[in-house]
């Protein structure tokens, strides 16, 4: 069985059943590229191509899905760019939701029609038919269509695993979200305040401050024209933030750094702006800092976590505490576009990416 996926890479796939004229140019560019070269077209957006890949069938504790909605998160530039390292070519895409269309032999538990959502390993989400192990697929509750859960599942759960395990908010606490227009940064909103902490938030311009104080930040910073340490001092008496949560890691560091109070938190979860510098001990001595770099997958390895944590986060999305922004959707055959807008930080909430119905190229 074949299907279209949409592929990164700098040699043909051994599974390319089919190459469009767009891949085979980049292909042959790629081929003859140094090592160094290769890298420089591996960060290009247009190594991204719409090809046909085969599937297969599942094998033993596997599915095979049809993807509805698939979710883009900024780890899928990160592999894209070589900043997370993966064997090229490869499918990306780490969240989707769909329908099975076939189980493993022996499998119990899943049958063909089930709607399922998966966020993580293994990669792949960005195709129209993909297979996982049953053991990453989570079913859906009826009241959340597939869009939003794909918009939220991986981001969810990693608010989730950021607010309630890894610094546990409560009333009373004062945080700090980088990024707070943002896919998570706009979940870490909403879900701190609705725990009763003080919410401040960074972002770029107006239109995401806006965004960020809908989502329930109480202080909104516009870090283009205002000082962030400043005014979180301001907004704090003086004394910084309990915890403060990082997406962005190289610009956001130092300012991170300096808004905690005394024994304060810094999680540093993501680096879109690029890795920070290697972090002095000594950095921590002057206010008994904690520093943290947390992974939601090594929160939601066992099953058993896994399901509490999407539990909570499908209960928040139902319960209305939750309200997700998929501010923009795409075909699956532009997810292209979807990385350079992402990048270019002109997207707020999550992008999510739906299947060209038995588009080719
Ligand atoms: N550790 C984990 O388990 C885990 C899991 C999921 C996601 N993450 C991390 O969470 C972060 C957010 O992911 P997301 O998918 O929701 O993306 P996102 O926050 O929607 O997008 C990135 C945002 O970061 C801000 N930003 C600041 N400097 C940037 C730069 N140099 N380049 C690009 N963006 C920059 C921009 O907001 P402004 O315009 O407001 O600056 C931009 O819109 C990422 O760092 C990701 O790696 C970590």
């Amino acid at each position: 069985m074949t299907c279209a996926s949409v592929l990164l890479g700098h040699s043909p796939s051994p599974l390319t059943s089919q190459t469009r004229s767009r891949s085979r140019r980049s292909t042959t560019v790629c081929c003859r590229c140094s090592q160094q070269e290769i890298m420089a077209v591996v960060k290009a957006i247009r190594v991204m191509r719409w090809e046909q890949v085969e599937v297969g069938e599942p094998k033993d504790g596997e599915i095979r899905i049809k993807n509805t909605a698939i979710g883009v998160n900024f780890i899928d530039v990160y592999f894209r760019q070589g900043v997370y390292p993966a064997p090229l070519p490869f499918v990306p895409g780490m969240e989707a939701v769909g329908v099975v269309t076939a189980v493993g032999p022996g499998l119990t538990g899943r049958k063909v029609g089930d709607v399922v959502g998966y966020a993580g390993n293994p990669m792949g989400s960005y195709a129209q038919e993909q297979i996982i192990p049953a053991s990453v697929a989570v079913p859906l509750p009826p009241s959340v269509d597939h869009k939003t859960a794909a918009a939220v599942m991986l981001k969810g759960m990693t608010a989730h695993v950021l607010l309630r395990r890894v610094f546990k908010v409560q009333s009373g606490h004062s945080v700090l979200v980088h990024a707070a227009a943002g896919g998570v940064g706009s979940l870490l909103c909403q879900w701190a305040n609705a725990l009763g902490a003080t919410v401040i938030g960074t972002v770029s311009n107006e239109e995401k401050a806006a965004q960020a104080a809908e989502d329930g930040c109480h202080h909104v910073i516009i870090y283009t024209k205002e000082d962030v340490v400043k005014k979180v001092k301001e907004f704090t008496d003086g004394k910084g933030v309990h915890v403060v949560y990082d997406s962005v890691g190289k610009d956001t560091y130092k300012a991170s750094v300096e808004s905690l109070a005394s024994r304060g938190m810094l999680v540093c979860y993501g680096q879109s702006s690029g890795r920070p510098d290697p972090i002095p001990v000594s950095d921590l001595a002057t206010k008994s800092l904690l520093v943290t770099r947390p992974s939601m997958l090594h929160y939601t390895g066992t099953r058993e976590e896994l399901l509490q944590s999407a539990g909570e986060v499908f209960a928040n999305v139902g319960s209305g505490v939750l309200r997700i922004r998929v501010n923009h959707t795409y075909p699956l055959s532009e997810a292209a576009r979807a990385h350079a807008d992402l990048q270019a930080r002109r997207t707020s909430g999550s992008i999510v990416l739906i299947p060209d119905d038995d588009k080719e190229d």
